[in-house]
């Protein structure tokens, strides 16, 4: 269905008619807007998953035993000293469909320091697997995009990988990988990975969405940016009337691509009477970057549990939040008491449901997060959860004294 998407290793298709992204995305029930831009405009950006998302930490050795430890990621791929990078060292994980590559940097002039020194650890990368990136690069390029790098090729003895970067709000960026002629592990220069520790999977499986944090009056701005250079379409949108507390407020609008595989809700903080989350992340991360990326399970009473049994911290909403849930969300398949005792939110939309959670920041700066998501049909983001949520972060706000 729409949220799934594939590695590049299962692919078997790389370009996919409009009537296969029509009959992918169930496309006859979501929004006009989505339907005229997946019809009407000529593909010019397939884009056939993400590829992987690089993090730029201050310890990538500590960070992968995290990863692997908290989160169930497995060992895939290595590159540094002893592979002949002499300036940084990288470690890739993977878990199902996700790999997430973490960078740190080796030397005092590595310019990755800047990226460290201002915005601590977080998302530098987030890589889209393309079937043609010389053409992925020249398509969004001559429609705006300010280049990152020009296509270049990379080979080594399992082939070549085409790759390219433009870049997006803040310091983050968008590389494209084509990968058809290739057969290694991960990339050239990486070699396999292997680990005498290998912690289970918690069930996670793929990247459901991942969310933009813009400053004041810049989401409109990007909104464009993903319309216009790389055919998107906005296909829900949250004012501070949807979003918002006594406190604080925001804006959000949702981004997708034609096949619907890509989705990025891009948000911007509103004014309240205190300071908003998306202020305090804008104020630590010093600038806009990824605020959260959610990872979607087939059992979030199973991922969930496994993943607070290894120490990973999650926002809790009052019990309140549980009284005449079913009322307002109607009958679900799970029973309750799991969903409640883990602190689990529940929201409907014309489609289904979803079960959703927010892990606390991952990193000492209140910046990015994870989110645990399972889709019961609904294609949204959690509306009906968004104020007990964000007083559930308020109450953190407040003991960070960031409110
Ligand atoms: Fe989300």
């Amino acid at each position: 269905m729409g949220d799934h998407v594939e590695t590049p290793k299962k692919c078997r298709t790389l370009l996919y008619s409009k009537k296969q992204i029509l009959s992918t995305m169930a496309i006859e029930s979501a929004t006009p807007d989505l339907k005229k831009i997946v019809e009407g405009a000529a593909d010019f950006l397939p884009l056939l998953g993400t590829d992987y998302i690089e993090l730029y930490v201050g310890n990538a050795k500590q960070s992968a035993h995290y990863y692997k430890t908290a989160f169930g990621f497995q060992s895939l791929a290595y590159a540094g000293l002893e592979t002949g990078v002499k300036d940084r060292t990288s470690y890739v994980l993977e878990q199902d469909k996700i790999r997430l590559v973490l960078t740190t940097p080796l030397t005092q002039d590595n310019p990755i320091n800047d990226h460290l020194r201002k915005h601590g650890d977080g998302v530098k990368v987030i890589a889209l697997w393309v079937d043609d990136a010389r053409k992925a690069y020249e398509e969004t390029t001559k429609r705006g995009a300010e280049s990152y790098f020009e296509p270049m090729v990379e080979k080594d003895a399992d082939g070549e990988v085409v790759k390219s970067g433009i870049k997006l709000y803040g310091d983050t960026v968008h590389i494209f990988v084509e990968r058809k002629n290739y057969k290694g592990t991960f990339l050239p220069g990486f070699k396999a990975w292997k680990s005498t520790y290998n912690p289970t999977s918690t069930g996670i499986k793929y990247v459901d969405h991942m969310v933009a944090n813009v400053d004041w009056n810049q989401m409109n701005k990007w909104v464009k940016f993903y319309e216009e250079v790389m055919g998107f379409a906005n296909v829900l949108s949250f004012d501070d009337k949807d979003i918002s507390t006594e406190y604080s407020a925001l804006m959000s609008k949702v981004m997708s691509n034609g096949n619907g595989r890509i989705k990025f809700p891009i948000n911007e903080p509103a004014k309240g009477k205190k300071k908003s989350q998306v202020e305090e992340y804008l104020d630590f991360y010093n600038g806009e970057g990824v605020q959260h990326i959610a990872v979607a399970t087939d059992d979030i009473v199973k991922t969930v549990r496994d993943l607070m049994a290894r120490g990973v911290e999650f926002l809790k909403v009052p019990s309140s939040y549980y009284e005449g849930l079913l009322d307002r969300v109607g009958p679900i398949d799970e029973d309750l008491e799991p969903l409640a005792e883990l602190g689990i939110l529940i929201d409907r939309d014309d489609e289904g449901y979803l079960l959703q959670l927010f892990t606390k920041p991952v990193e000492d700066r209140p910046t990015m997060f994870f989110e645990i998501i399972q889709r019961k049909g609904a294609k949204s983001f959690g509306k009906g959860n968004f104020k007990a949520l964000f007083e559930a972060i308020e109450r953190e706000q407040e003991s960070r004294g960031t409110l």
